[in-house]
């Protein structure tokens, strides 16, 4: 087991996989972990689905993207325009070459929802880390909008997903990327 400040700095954004499945006993480990995270009022709202289906990540990839590039027309977001160019790459995976996916939902109604669904976000990419495996999380993957495709992934309407996140072995751990100096507003006392 990884030293816990080692491992924050060891967790990376991986973008490079090795050609090998994540067992799916591994996955549940990962999933176990991911629920020790806390949650308002102990409420453990997530849900978790699992596609480690090649042929179905690429379709949830074209599928997001097409929803991206339809939002820009009605969303003034300088941020979600940068992405444009790849958006309109049909040779580019948002998913890379990650041999597994998971999204991590919550329900729409919930005020807490994206709160807790992030935290398990968080301890699932710091457990796959000491595992030995790779993640990233993956926004321009999250635009899941047809209703077909939600239902295989049995994301029913009231549940919105919150973390896409993927993950297998990876080929190289990417350089730390620089952190700026923490914007501390203020210490009191
Ligand atoms: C909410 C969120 C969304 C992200 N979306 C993407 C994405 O769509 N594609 C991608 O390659 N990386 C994505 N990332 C990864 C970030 O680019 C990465 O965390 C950042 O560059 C810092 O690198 P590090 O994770 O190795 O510390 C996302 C990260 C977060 C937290």
């Amino acid at each position: 087991m990884t030293d816990f400040r080692d491992l924050m700095r060891l967790r990376r954004s991986v973008r490079d996989y090795e050609d090998r499945e994540v067992p799916v006993s591994l996955v549940r480990e990962l999933i176990a972990d991911a629920c020790e995270a806390p949650s308002a009022s102990n409420r453990q709202p997530c849900g978790f689905v699992v596609v480690a289906d090649r042929d179905m990540m690429r379709r949830l990839s074209d599928e997001s993207k097409k929803n991206l590039l339809n939002d820009m027309k009605t969303l003034k977001s300088p941020m979600l325009r940068l992405y444009r160019p790849v958006l309109k790459d049909e040779n580019f995976n948002v998913f890379y070459n990650a041999p597994c996916l998971m999204y991590i939902t919550g329900p729409r109604d919930l005020h807490s929802a994206v709160k807790d669904c992030s935290l398990a976000a968080s301890y699932l990419m710091l457990s796959a880390a000491d595992r030995g495996l790779g993640t990233c999380w993956v926004d321009l993957g999250s635009s899941i909008q047809d209703p077909e495709i939600l239902a295989e992934l049995h994301i029913s309407e009231d549940q919105q997903i919150v973390a896409t996140i993927i993950l297998g072995y990876p080929r190289e751990i990417p350089q730390r990327p620089p952190r700026s100096e923490p914007k501390i507003l203020t210490i009191i006392g």
